[in-house]
């Protein structure tokens, strides 16, 4: 099963330091496991792969969401007046860049009244440590619910550090979504932002003594942006 496949990715990794797999979703949906085989696929040129990514997002977004909280509203039907819904928080997706850009289309179709941040980190090659560049976070975030996204979760080091960054000024719930998560990534991100949950469609095996996921699908970025 998914659930053993991903149980022992985790252990094979980190017999010493098992990671609680509470507050982990991999999104388990045959349709989400053939874009991420397409994705993968070192065949697939970018124009399919940003199509492909921009999918997956919307199907990884849409289960991680499904927690959003609501608020009842009266709605006129052409014959009558029914009960409906609304949200009752705005959301705020905040990309990392550069491979989270390849989310934030699918989760703008998602949800199209979603303000869009970015967090500019890139990985120094030899440490593999975060450095930030950029940053534009929406004002008015205090409360919202806000989906942080990025293709890749490796040693962890950005999304920990994007998820220090946004704490500093939002005090709404938030979420990490992510394709492709190594063991390792998930480790760092649960034990700094246990209040986070990690959403992604697959668990791999490990990470390379690069850094580079494994079997994963190579650099997102340069996949995305036909820049390798
Ligand atoms: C990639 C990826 C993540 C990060 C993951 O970005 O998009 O942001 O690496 O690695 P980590 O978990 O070890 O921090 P990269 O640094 O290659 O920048 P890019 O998206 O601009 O290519
Ligand atoms: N970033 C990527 O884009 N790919 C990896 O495998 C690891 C980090």
């Amino acid at each position: 099963t998914l659930a053993g496949q991903v149980d022992r990715a985790i252990r094979r990794r980190s017999s010493d330091s098992v990671p609680s797999m509470t507050g982990v979703t991999v999104v388990d949906h045959p349709l989400v496991a053939r874009h991420l085989s397409v994705l993968r696929d070192k065949a697939t040129p970018s124009s399919d792969f940003r199509r492909r990514l921009s999918d997956i997002s919307m199907l990884l977004l849409f289960e991680s969401l499904r927690d959003l909280r609501v608020r009842e509203d009266a709605i006129e039907t052409p014959l009558e007046t029914t009960g409906g819904m609304r949200l009752a928080d705005e959301i705020v997706v905040i990309a990392i860049l550069r491979a989270g850009l390849g989310m934030t289309d699918g989760a703008l179709r998602l949800i199209p009244e979603a303000r869009v941040g970015h967090l500019g980190l890139y990985r120094d090659e030899e440490s593999l440590q975060p450095v930030g560049y950029y940053e534009s976070v929406p004002r008015h975030a205090a409360d919202a619910e806000v989906v942080v996204v990025d293709p890749m979760l490796a040693t962890g080091g950005s999304a920990v550090s994007a998820l220090d960054r946004l704490k500093r000024d939002v005090t709404g719930r938030m979420r990490f979504v992510c394709l492709v998560a190594a063991p390792e990534g998930i480790a760092a991100v649960r034990e700094r932002h246990p209040d986070v949950p990690i959403f992604c469609a697959a668990i791999d095996r490990e990470l390379d003594e690069r850094g580079y996921i494994r079997p994963g699908l190579g650099d997102a970025g340069d996949r995305i942006f036909g820049t390798e």
